[in-house]
């Protein structure tokens, strides 16, 4: 068994972030989104690992390596244009060759691994297996819809009217026949090769599709909103520790990771936290569900519910919440006794000001 991971695809919906960095690398609890579907694919036995990469590959690249750290071995397969998740199975024809794979979206966050997909595809033998979970907004999924004895009757993709609640999450099992199914589809709406349409195919040309509902939680962290909830999940598990150095007016409660060379000092960290290697947390509030990045400085600064990454600033602003602020960026107090607020800011941001 090998495995596809996507880690192309152009991150719209998280800009300004993806202007200058993959949606893949996008850190929960400090650690890049696509490690996580890394490590599950290590975990569930598989060692030979095809990974997709587009515009962004360079990073990615540089992030991943050749996969001896995450215990696997990395071949990467160039997408000239992000043509859709059938598409990568097209150009990584000659990688997967007649084997079976499991196809991992790279910004799929699984909860409990992929073990049980694997397992289930290898005893219920069949040409393809999904995961589906209920959503609350199923239109911005590919959809399935279930029969009474929960064979799959149809898939969809991002319908405007969804038949049913039941989203299709970001991880398939494919047996050699998909390549088939991947040739013979043809491009949907927004002009990409469906994966959904894909499996589709293989349900109209005879072929067995299985389905079980995911025990864990699932997100697609394609979203800020997710991403922060991803977030939470995660950090609601981490393992507290403090390698850092915190001051004696300082006050830790909950899980709490202080990362090695992070300085707490005078500030209340209410977990679940993490403060990134070589941080500065000064005078500061950092509230449940927070994580910053390595070398970031807060100042006089109050933030809970949020992502700061590396190498960013917050000094005298309070207080920030449900915000993910990017790379090397500073916010703090405007000067002066004028009411206003003073901003440069990169294309696609998005800032909510209470006045
Ligand atoms: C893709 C698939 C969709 C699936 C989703 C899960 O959508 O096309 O069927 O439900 O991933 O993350 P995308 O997020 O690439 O638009």
């Amino acid at each position: 068994m090998k495995a596809l991971v996507l880690a192309g695809g152009k991150g719209t919906r998280l800009r300004p972030l993806t202007h200058t960095s993959a949606k893949q690398l996008v850190p929960v609890a400090n650690k890049p989104v696509l490690y996580y579907g890394l490590e599950a694919i290590r975990d569930a036995g598989i060692r030979e690992c095809g990974i997709v990469v587009g515009d962004t590959g360079a990073e990615i690249r540089a992030a991943v390596g050749d996969g001896a750290r995450f215990g696997l071995e990395v071949t990467y397969i160039e997408q000239p244009a992000p043509l859709g998740l059938a598409h990568c199975v097209l150009i990584a024809g000659d990688f997967l060759a007649g084997d079976p794979f499991v196809m991992y979206l790279g910004d799929n966050f699984l909860v409990g691994g992929i073990g049980g997909l694997v397992e289930a595809f290898t005893r219920e033998a069949c040409d393809a297996r999904i995961l589906l979970t209920r959503v609350a907004e199923p239109q911005y999924y590919g959809i399935a819809e279930l029969g009474p004895g929960g064979e799959i009757r149809a898939l969809q993709e991002k319908p405007e009217h969804p038949r049913s609640d039941l989203a299709i999450v970001g991880v398939y099992a494919f047996s050699p026949a998909v390549h088939r199914a991947v040739r013979e589809i043809r491009p949907s709406a927004r002009g990409e090769l469906e994966i959904t349409d894909a499996i589709q195919w293989l349900i109209e040309n005879g072929h067995t599709v299985r389905s079980h509902m995911v025990s864990g939680y699932w997100k697609d962290t394609g979203r800020l909103q997710d991403i922060l909830e991803c977030n939470r999940m995660v950090l609601e598990r981490v393992e507290p520790g403090v390698a850092g150095t915190v001051d004696r007016l300082s006050e830790i409660t909950g899980r709490v990771v202080v990362e090695p060379g992070a300085v707490v000092e005078n500030s209340v960290l209410r977990g679940p936290v993490v403060v990134g290697a070589d941080a500065k947390i000064i005078s500061s509030y950092v509230g449940p569900f927070t994580s910053i990045g390595a070398g970031c400085v807060l100042q006089n600064a109050e933030i809970e519910y949020s992502i700061v990454l590396d190498g960013s600033s917050v000094d005298g602003v309070s207080r920030i919440a449900h915000s993910l602020i990017g790379r090397n960026v500073e916010v703090s107090r405007a000067a002066g006794v004028s009411n206003t607020h003073e901003l440069m800011v990169g294309d696609h941001s998005r800032i909510q000001v209470k006045v």
